[in-house]
């Protein structure tokens, strides 16, 4: 046997799958999005440039396709995330009706230590605001998420946790404050080799270092939040009283940075314990600079986020019964007694089918069998058809729930099972 390939999954069951993107495609709808869909392959120049070298995504993780010896043509990757394909595909198609509001869904992958909850491939809906840099924008694009995963998903055990980035110049000027904290003696000495290193390339990744001993330092660090430009700390301040006039819960949390570069200003994160060590189902936050970064002649602010589906359908399995989740249409089962009946039954099951009726015809063992096969299935009715039913036209229609039978002719089988 050939076992899947590690860190990837195959969807036995795709009801909550489904559910979840029918769920949220409405959702959106609600919210003025459209849905686009980008490749699966891209260039690894728009993820480096995107993303940035040294973000673990980009130097550790990423599924590299080497071209071809004789191609000229640069190196492609699988997807490792979904926005800066968007952004490439509205700077190549030259979108001009903005804000674009657009969502996407589909496999992403990422070379990661497998783990409850982390694969590498797994799904993202990611969701893109482009071309809106208002605050009240960041307000109601959080709000949608929160409405999408408690009134229409109805889960409970979660909470929003938010920062504020500031603008470019805040960053700066916060990098150098961070640096000269990281510089003092008693940090630099103490701290794990990870953050010395990232202290040279990424410094506001140290705040995610997982060592107990870097928390309890970094607990004295200095916050961007509380460094911020007159404008952003205005910015930041509306962002909070909008969301709690909305009574969205959220929780400041100073050392949130997201691991991806290109973010400024509004960055949050849905969190849920019930997930374990990866806590988050969806995170994002604002990219005002990235159009422009991509290629872009002028600025598109923008702001965006991305759940994922894997983690989502852990906190949604154990809420499974109060989903509305559809049924599938009521399923009758043909049951032609020997193959002589298999042709007739063909004929049938096709215009059971024309008519909306689902319909699915068991081939093969005994007679005890079929009707095992056929109870198994869920089958509202069976349709019987031996050697008399077909001399006769009719079939023997019974019904599975209480087991009583009846000769139906067959020109009145539609109307008997629509009804
Ligand atoms: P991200 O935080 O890297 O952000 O990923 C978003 C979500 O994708 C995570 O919260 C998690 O649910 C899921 N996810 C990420 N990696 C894995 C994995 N290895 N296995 C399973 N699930 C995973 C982004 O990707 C940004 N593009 C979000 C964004 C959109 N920002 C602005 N717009």
């Amino acid at each position: 046997m050939i076992p899947r390939v590690k860190g990837t999954q195959d969807f036995i069951d795709c009801t909550l799958f489904n559910f979840i993107i029918i769920s949220v495609k409405k959702h959106l709808s609600f919210y003025h999005f459209t849905e686009i869909q980008t490749p699966i392959l891209e260039s690894v120049d728009l993820f480096v440039r995107s993303l940035g070298t040294h973000t673990d995504v980009v130097s550790k993780e990423m599924f590299i396709i080497e071209p071809r010896q004789e191609s000229s043509e640069g190196r492609i990757c699988l997807r490792p995330e979904g926005t800066a394909p968007v952004v490439r595909a509205f700077n190549e198609h030259h979108i001009q009706a903005t804000p674009w509001k657009v969502f996407s869904w589909g496999p992403m992958f990422r070379y990661e230590r497998p783990q409850k909850g982390r694969f590498r491939q797994f799904h993202q809906v990611t969701m893109e605001i482009i071309g809106s840099g208002s605050v009240a924008e960041d307000a109601q694009f959080i709000t949608m998420l929160d409405r999408f995963f408690h009134e229409a998903l109805k889960i409970t055990n979660y909470a929003l946790v938010l920062n504020f980035l500031g603008c470019q110049q805040d960053r700066k000027n916060y990098l150098v404050t961070l640096k000269k904290f990281m510089d003092t003696d008693a940090v630099a000495q103490n701290v794990c080799n990870l953050c010395k290193e990232r202290k040279e390339h990424n410094i506001m990744r140290i705040f995610d270092c997982k060592n107990a001993q870097c928390q309890e330092i970094y607990r004295l660090a200095p916050h961007i939040a509380d460094n911020l430009c007159q404008p952003c700390a205005q910015e930041w301040k509306e962002l909070q009283q909008q969301l709690t006039l909305l009574s969205v819960s959220h929780v400041y949390r100073p050392t949130l940075v997201r691991g991806l570069d290109y973010y400024n200003k509004t960055v949050f994160e849905f969190v849920s314990k019930d997930l374990g060590a990866q806590d988050t189902f969806c995170g994002g936050g604002r990219y005002n600079q990235l159009a422009k970064e991509l290629g872009n002649k002028q600025d598109y602010p923008a702001i965006g986020a991305a759940f994922g589906m894997e983690r989502l359908m852990l906190l949604l399995e154990p809420l499974r019964e109060q989903l509305n989740i559809p049924h599938a249409p009521a399923l009758h089962m043909i049951v032609p007694m020997t193959p002589a009946q298999h042709t007739i039954a063909l004929l049938l099951a096709d215009e059971l089918r024309a008519h909306h009726i689902a319909t699915d015809i068991v081939f093969e063992g005994s007679m005890k069998s079929m009707m095992r096969k056929a109870s198994s299935t869920g089958a509202a009715y069976a349709l019987i058809i031996g050697e008399t039913e077909q001399e006769n036209r009719t079939v023997m229609l019974k019904n599975m729930t209480n087991g009583t039978e009846e000769a139906i002719a067959q020109v009145d089988l539609v109307k008997m099972l629509k009804r």
